[in-house]
């Protein structure tokens, strides 16, 4: 009830000081753990970010492996990875750069792994086999290509970034 002519009582006027240091407190509190909750989706990814792994020179006919490290983020963690890829040049020249990793069960496969086949991929698992190209070879155990790099050629270097399914 208002006294003395006033319009807002002690008790309003209690009520909305305290309403309001209260919300401000509230949101004080629970603005940095809403940034926190939603950082990693509004933090551009690094999915796309590309690794200078090798000298465009070094690279023949011959698949070889290439290990290298790359920075990662899966949600909140940030990591450095190592990762593989075998690397290649074909006949017209394109640069080819395959997942060692078997799509059947997740093994790594090399190239020449079989000695009786010395110009495929072979996981030694469950024996499947891919063809230099990485296409799977009907009839072994693997139903998918072996996944390719995303990949860049800049001055004179190969630069990888992450693997894509065929
Ligand atoms: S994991 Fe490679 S053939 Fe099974």
């Amino acid at each position: 009830m208002a006294q003395n002519g006033s319009k807002v009582t002690r008790r309003q006027f209690l009520t909305y000081t305290l309403t309001g240091v209260g919300g401000f407190m509230a949101a004080t509190l629970i603005s940095p753990m809403v940034n926190f909750a939603i950082d990693p989706v509004l933090k551009k990814s690094g999915a796309g970010d590309k690794v200078k792994v090798m000298s465009l020179d070094d690279i023949t006919t011959e698949p070889q492996r290439v290990d290298f490290k790359k920075q990662t983020q899966d949600a909140w963690y940030e990591f450095e990875e190592t990762l593989s890829a075998w690397v290649y040049k074909t006949d017209s020249g394109e640069i080819v750069a395959l997942s060692p990793i078997c799509t059947h069960l997740g093994c790594q496969v090399a190239y020449a792994g079989d000695p009786t086949r010395p110009t495929e991929f072979f996981c030694p698992c469950h024996l499947g086999r891919y063809e230099k190209d990485g296409t799977n070879i009907p009839g072994t155990p693997p139903t998918a290509p072996l996944a390719r790099y995303e990949k860049e050629e800049k001055d004179g270097f190969l630069y990888l970034g992450s693997p894509v399914a065929q």
